[in-house]
């Protein structure tokens, strides 16, 4: 594996292996790496005869209450990780490479950002889509891969591409879970043994609205207050941000459950803000979503 620092160096390689024929496949990441961005890289190899992984803690995502000094930055395990996944390129680049002092150029969206995370974390998508940006045009990747657990980011970066005329098909892996249903995150080494347990009360939630739709309720407002409802099990340290069934080609809220709603919950544990999502009849709508 090789690591690069530079974009130049990384733009260099990416674009000599296309001419070579290869096909490059891309999975950006701030590190802390999990099995659940190991499964983006598995998806990566099956798309593409060269996967580049890249590692930045891109600090405009991040707003100033939030945890971008103590996320976690364990590089060196990170980098044996993405060794032992097969990843060929590994990009690490520094904050001054990614942000000059007189960077001005932001990218913002309207839309898909108005509702979920977006109220509760102002400029997070803004710095999200820049930092994306950045990297797709540095990578020039045939393919990137994204994870449905972040699946307004998911969309947003679909989105993106297709509004920015960008090379790049973006395919969304599913969400990778712990055994007992929790869903993977470089944000839940933060939970206290007492929090993880509560944290379980995202993916039950979850799991009631599918089961829910596949008994045949359709009305989107009794399955989201049901939903929420498991969602306060939580535990007294929690605050529920939101519970929402919207469809995941707009993020808009919908009435009336179908194939390709996203029933999507965001708790907050004690310090720790966890999102998690389902879509309905995911299979069924896999193909016009690139969900893979
Ligand atoms: P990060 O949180 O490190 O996530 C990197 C990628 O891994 C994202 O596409 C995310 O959706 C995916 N991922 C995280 N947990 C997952 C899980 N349990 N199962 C499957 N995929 C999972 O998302 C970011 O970084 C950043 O916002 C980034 C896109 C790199 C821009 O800075």
């Amino acid at each position: 594996m090789d690591v690069f620092a530079l974009p130049a160096e990384v733009r260099e390689r990416t674009s000599a292996l296309r001419r070579a024929g290869s096909r490059v496949a891309f999975v950006p990441t701030m590190g802390a790496l999990h099995a659940g961005h190991g499964s983006l890289f598995d998806v990566a190899r099956r798309h593409a005869d060269c996967v580049i992984a890249s590692i930045f803690v891109n600090p405009t995502q991040f707003g100033p209450a939030e945890d971008f000094d103590r996320y976690p930055r364990p590089f060196a395990a990170d980098a044996a990780f993405c060794a032992a996944a097969g990843v060929d390129i590994l990009f690490c680049p520094r904050r001054e490479d990614m942000y000059a002092p007189e960077h001005s150029i932001l990218v913002v969206e309207g839309a898909l950002t108005r509702g979920l995370c977006g109220p509760f974390r102002p400029g997070h998508f803004r710095g999200v889509l820049t930092v994306v940006t950045q990297l797709l045009n540095i990578v020039q990747p045939d393919v990137a891969v994204f994870g449905q657990k972040d699946a307004q980011q998911a969309r947003l970066i679909q989105t993106l591409v297709r509004d920015l005329h960008m090379h790049t098909r973006v395919l969304v892996a599913p969400t990778w879970r712990d055994p007992d249903g929790l869903a993977m995150s470089s944000r839940n080494q933060y939970l206290s043994s007492d929090e993880r347990r509560h944290a379980l009360a995202l993916s039950q939630a979850l799991q009631l609205g599918e089961t829910l739709y596949a008994q045949g309720v359709r009305d989107a407002a009794q399955v989201c207050a049901r939903m929420h409802a498991v969602c306060a099990t939580a535990g007294a340290a929690a605050v529920i941000e939101y519970v929402e069934a919207v469809d995941f080609a707009t993020l808009r809220p919908v009435v009336e459950l179908v194939d390709g709603t996203l029933l999507a919950v965001c708790v907050r544990i004690g310090r720790t803000r966890l999102i998690d999502n389902v879509v309905l009849g995911r299979a069924r709508v896999a193909r016009e979503y690139d969900l893979v």
